[in-house]
């Protein structure tokens, strides 16, 4: 079994958003996925719990059980366990990134998101695990042009000592009606632009997750290589741009 940590300090940047997205993903794509909701608002449980199959998906735990938790997962046969973490004071989301094979850092493409990325670099990188960040809640391209922001944030992270998903996700409203709908966008949105953004970072991240590492995302515009963004936290390994 695999565990993922959907992280972020920041309220809002779109964990609970991604864990439940990627959780439905990976069922829909046949691999035997679990979620549980280490977050006392419990937001995942909110959308998933009158499901049909919620006792079979979720679990409500907190940082104190997930050790256990992720053993009994393991026991009982399950091949991915999705942890949605709360934006709580780092001892808490310690204990899901000890347990997890993967980190997936979430941040929107601002200035605070970016800060709190780089906080979530340094614990993933203190506890030695594996991580990678996704941007969440990006603006739509217009004919085709990234907006500067999005842009500016993939060109930022290139600093911040851990690989960016290539696969994005925009801001779509599709996100928001699903959750009141108690669905995944691969529900409600069937081809279109949301789900085949989720399944490409579903993709992404279960290729990382067996071991299989990509090569590092760029992004189109290398003139707007410019860290101009990019907050330091203490203990964070900034990787230099190659020459
Ligand atoms: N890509 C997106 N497009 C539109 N709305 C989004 C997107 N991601 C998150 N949201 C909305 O933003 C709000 C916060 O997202 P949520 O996943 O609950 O964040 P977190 O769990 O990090 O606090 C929710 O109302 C959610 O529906
Ligand atoms: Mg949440």
């Amino acid at each position: 079994m695999k565990t993922l940590a959907v992280m972020s300090r920041k309220g809002g940047a779109g964990k609970t958003t991604v864990a439940v997205n990627l959780a439905l993903a990976a069922r829909a794509m046949g691999v035997k996925a679990l979620l549980a909701d280490a977050d006392p608002l419990r937001s995942a449980c909110e959308v998933l719990r009158e499901r049909e199959e919620a006792a079979s998906l979720l679990f409500e735990t907190s940082a104190a059980k997930l050790f256990a938790l992720t053993e009994a997962c393991r026991r009982g046969g399950a091949e991915l366990l999705i942890i949605d973490t709360p934006a709580a004071p780092e001892m808490d989301v310690s204990e899901a990134v000890k347990v997890a094979d993967l980190c997936l850092a979430v941040a929107r493409p601002t200035y605070l998101d970016l800060a709190a990325a780089v906080r979530s670099v340094a614990i993933i990188q203190r506890l030695g695990r594996d991580g990678v960040i996704v941007l969440n809640q990006c603006a739509p391209a217009r004919n085709g042009v990234e907006p500067p922001a999005v842009l500016k944030a993939f060109e930022a992270l290139r600093f911040a000592g851990l690989p960016v998903a290539g696969a994005a996700l925009r801001s779509r409203l599709v996100y928001q009606t699903a959750f009141a709908q108690q669905r995944s966008v691969l529900e409600i949105d069937g081809e279109g632009p949301a789900s085949a953004e989720v399944k490409a970072l579903f993709a992404e991240v279960w290729k990382r997750i067996n071991g299989e590492k990509p090569a590092p995302v760029r992004t189109a515009n290398d003139d707007l290589a410019r860290p101009w963004m990019i907050p330091r936290a203490p203990g964070v390994t900034f990787v230099q741009p190659p020459a």
